[in-house]
């Protein structure tokens, strides 16, 4: 079997063999890097729903089959045995650590959690109801005009240190953007509580009184967490890798990514999901909901329903759902919110508009009603999927960094503007 297909241009006659790309798993790709040489066209696929941008060896996702695998390991098993730190550390550097290897790398993590105090100054320019998600753009890109020493993506050990650095400083930002915002006292990172207690405690305790923190709720956010931690090459990761393709240093990278998360296509879903099962409110609404999400005259989507890859269950949505049931079981609460959110998915999936379309249930749906029976404000949202990711951005920044080969993305485009025309001067301009 030939491993080249021939694209043929018929206005032309002329023909070009181009390569297929094999992968180890999923659809292969079609090496279309000489065809605007041989044949003077360009591929056109805005959204890139049928571009691949790279090769990657970290993340493999089957839509059709609702597969997610981290460095081969099945979400499923990660999110039952695993913990975040372990994952951040599988993501990076491409197998699960020995004991000593875990113990080294969280040691590090553990040590890097502070950040500098003058990041304070620049916290405190922030009006008390900024949005989290703009203060951490800005903070986080911030964070690369403090560590000049580790900055240069083409040194191994930079690369490594930074990576480190931004998984341990992105929750204390986070907190700190929180704190901000409810005119609270920015707490230090307590570097004997585990990844997760140290981010709760970083949010939620005050100089004025004990705080402890629930091991329920540490053990929920480290489980969002994985779940949360890398998608291959979505919008915000492949911000990352369009960023890092120009040379740019690490953490402007990542506050790129950030910015790219903000959207309610993508991680601001979850905080949109929230909005709306408070607007629909009652499960009496949820069939005009439905209704409308329907109506192509109405620009209202389900949020948290539809994927560009999953035409199946997302696998890391199945598993929410059932951390959902168990986490407000354990913690005591009763939300009304989970009876309308079961409801919109139990009509929604048996509704002809979404079974065609295959429009399932995505990780943002059930993942809102967690962090807010966590207590996590609902503008939090983003920032707490922004935290998780950072360690998927990272591994994706250290994939190409290291490759020694990164080329500038540097896409084409189909030009439909004016043809080229004569500058006329202002005074021999004719108009309103
Ligand atoms: N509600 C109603 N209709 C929808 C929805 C939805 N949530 N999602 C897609 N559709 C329809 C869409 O109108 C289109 O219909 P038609 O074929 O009649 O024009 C069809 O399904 C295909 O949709 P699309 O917009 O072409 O699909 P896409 O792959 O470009 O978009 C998506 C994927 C996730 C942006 C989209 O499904 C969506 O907007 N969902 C709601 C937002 C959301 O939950 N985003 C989180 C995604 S998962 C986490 C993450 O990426 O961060």
């Amino acid at each position: 079997m030939s491993n080249s297909v021939e694209i043929t241009d018929k206005r032309t006659g002329k023909s070009t063999e181009m390569p297929i790309i094999s992968g180890l798993l999923g659809d292969p790709g079609i090496d279309i890097g000489k065809l605007n040489k041989e044949l003077g066209l360009f591929t056109y696929d805005p959204g890139f729903v049928s571009t691949c941008s790279t090769k990657s060896a970290i993340t493999f996702i089957d839509g059709d089959a609702g597969v997610l695998l981290y460095r081969g390991y099945p979400i499923e098993q990660l999110a039952q045995h695993s913990s975040f730190i372990e994952v951040a550390y599988l993501l990076i550097n491409g197998d699960l650590p020995s004991p000593a290897q875990f113990r080294e790398f969280e040691h590090h993590v553990t040590n890097h959690t502070m950040i500098h105090e003058s990041l304070k100054l620049f916290m405190n320019g922030f009006h008390y109801n900024a949005h989290p998600m703009a203060m951490m753009v800005g903070i986080a890109g911030s964070l690369a005009a403090f560590y000049h020493d580790s900055l240069d993506p083409e040194n191994p050990e930079h690369r490594m240190i930074t990576a480190i650095r931004l998984i341990a400083k992105i929750p204390t930002l986070a907190a700190a953007c929180y704190k901000h915002s409810v005119g609270q006292p920015y707490v230090y990172p307590k570097n004997d509580l585990d990844y997760c207690s140290r981010f709760l405690d970083m949010m939620f305790s005050v100089p004025a009184e004990p705080y402890h923190v629930n091991p329920i709720a540490a053990k929920a956010l480290d489980l969002l967490f994985i779940l949360h931690a890398d998608h291959e090459q979505n919008a915000s990761t492949s911000t990352v890798r369009l960023v890092g393709s120009t040379g740019a240093n690490p953490i402007a990278c990542i506050a790129a990514g950030i910015a790219a998360l903000w959207g309610p296509a993508h991680g601001g879903a979850n905080e949109a999901v929230l909005k709306m099962l408070n607007e629909i409110g009652d499960k009496s609404q949820v069939a005009r909901a439905v209704a409308r999400a329907k109506d192509k005259n109405d620009n209202f989507r389900l949020m948290g329903f539809g994927h560009r890859v999953y035409k199946n269950f997302d696998p890391r949505a199945k598993i929410i759902r059932e951390m959902c049931y168990k986490v407000l079981n354990e913690l005591g609460i009763h939300d009304p919110l989970l009876e309308v959110a079961m409801a919109l998915e139990d009509v929604a999936l048996k509704d002809d508009y979404f079974i065609e379309r295959k429009l399932y249930p995505n990780v943002d749906f059930y993942s809102g009603i967690i962090y807010k029976a966590l207590k996590i404000p609902v503008e939090m949202f983003t920032v707490m999927f922004a935290l998780a990711r950072t360690a998927g951005w990272i591994a994706h920044w250290l994939e190409q960094n290291g490759s020694g080969d990164v080329k500038i993305g540097r896409p084409r485009q189909i030009y439909v503007g004016a043809p080229s025309r004569d500058y006329v001067a202002l005074a021999d301009r004719s108009g309103p």
